[in-house]
């Protein structure tokens, strides 16, 4: 691990835009370890702005620069109350001051308050490098975490922030997993339509079965059947006819998508749900354009890729709020889960999926579709290609991973460009969520 001294240099890799949202991440674990170390809220403020500015020089920033940088930069929340040349007259210490503490040291500084400050910029920068670099590294979180407890032991970090760092509110992963069977609603054809991903070949009686079994399943059966994509002569009306007109494969992929959409609208998450859509399709789309891919499986992985987020939205008490704060700071999902859970959404699918018997090579995927490069299994780059070109925004960006991925795929910036819209199986049920 980098010692914290050279931490401000890996600003150098990233762009701009990479940058602030860095410090943006940096400011929002700031609080949370504030807030654990139940410091005042009183500072809250400051500390923020410390950590939203930590890659100026101190000496640029007096406190009126400081607002106006805040302003100029992430908004006029980020200022300070008043606007420019408010903390000056107030005689308030300002951002300035803790990133003179920083650059200096804790010893330098007078004030403790300031000093500790300092100390939670310092390691909070320090934990998000980690995570950038966690493509190059193929460590763990806990391993990140047992180096800064170790830094901290070395005189490196302070002990008490690194302490507060390490014992954020967490929920168990097991309690996650089983989290998803009390979900409202697991129709009991659910598991008879996901036993479908392995199956070589379905009969009509049986699909014709399952779909008159749940209303749900009927319905958006005879939605994609009348839909433009397959533009009837003649409305369809019965489960039967929606089967022999769009055949046996286009209507085991609405049931296996349908079977699934109770889940999400009971999690109210229709924006995952929509998501899951477009990812299953796309998948299979990637899949039909690089030939190293079965579509089916590709579709499949696309579809159920993400159920850890409906765990996650089960979440409660301390960790649930601690979460849903770093993503209102502007961290992506991914990186507040690896700080609170130790792991990520893709993990926890994978978990869920194994619950589900599916298939080893699918859970493999889809566990490691945020972290392709650990994993043999193509598909997971497949599915990460997804979720960038998708623009998911649940991971932090990854030129190195991005690279990887099209190499595992065969695919390219240039050849995914030239894709172009096209009209899914699925539109009608992505409209309609
Ligand atoms: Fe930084
Ligand atoms: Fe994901
Ligand atoms: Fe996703």
């Amino acid at each position: 691990m980098m010692p914290p001294d050279s931490s401000l240099d890996a600003c150098r890799f990233r762009d701009q835009a990479g940058s602030l949202a860095h410090c943006r991440r940096v400011a929002a674990l700031s609080l949370e370890i504030s807030y654990r170390l139940r410091l005042p809220a009183s500072g809250n403020q400051l500390l923020e702005q410390a950590a939203l500015l930590h890659h100026f020089p101190p000496a640029l920033l007096a406190a009126a620069s400081c607002s106006r940088l805040l302003a100029d930069l992430y908004g006029s929340q980020a200022a300070a109350p008043g606007g420019a040349g408010w903390l000056e007259a107030s005689g308030q210490p300002h951002a300035g001051a803790v990133l003179k503490a920083l650059r200096g040291g804790g010893r330098a500084c007078a004030e403790d308050r300031i000093s500790l400050f300092a100390r939670i910029v310092e390691l909070s920068d320090l934990f998000d490098e980690q995570i950038e670099f966690l493509p190059y590294a193929y460590r763990t979180v806990e391993q990140v975490l047992d180096e800064l407890r170790w830094m901290a032991q070395d005189g490196f970090c302070n002990p008490a922030v690194v302490a507060a760092l390490t014992s954020l509110p967490r929920t168990p992963r097991q309690q996650l997993v089983e989290s998803v069977y009390r979900l409202p609603v697991f129709p009991a054809a659910a598991l008879q339509a996901l036993a479908l991903a392995s199956e070589q070949e379905v009969d009509f009686q049986f699909l014709e079965k399952l779909a008159s079994s749940d209303q749900v399943l009927a319905g958006s059966l005879i939605k994609v059947a009348n839909s433009a994509r397959f533009s009837p002569a003649r409305s369809i009306a019965s489960i039967r006819q929606a089967i022999s007109y769009i055949g046996l494969e286009a209507a085991r992929k609405i049931l296996m998508a349908a079977v699934l959409e109770p889940l999400f609208g009971s999690a109210n998450l229709c924006h995952l749900w929509r998501h899951s859509l477009e990812a299953a399709q796309f998948c299979e789309r990637l899949a039909r354009e690089t030939g190293r891919h079965d579509p089916e499986e590709a579709f499949l992985a696309g579809l159920v890729h993400d159920v850890g987020r409906l765990a996650l939205g089960r979440l409660s008490g301390e960790t649930a709020a601690a979460y849903q704060r770093l993503l209102a700071k502007g961290c992506a999902p991914v990186f507040a889960e690896l700080a609170l859970l130790r792991f990520d959404h893709a993990e926890l699918s994978g978990d869920i999926l194994r619950v589900w018997n599916f298939p080893n090579h699918l859970v493999e995927a889809v566990r490691r579709h945020h972290a392709p490069e650990q994993s043999e299994a193509a598909l997971a780059s497949l599915l990460y290609t997804s979720e960038c070109w998708l623009e998911s925004e649940e991971d932090l960006p990854s030129a190195v991973r991005w690279e990887e991925a099209m190499r595992r795929t065969g695919l390219s910036f240039e050849r995914l460009n030239a894709l172009g819209p096209a009209a899914g199986l699925l539109d009608a049920l992505i409209r309609a969520a």
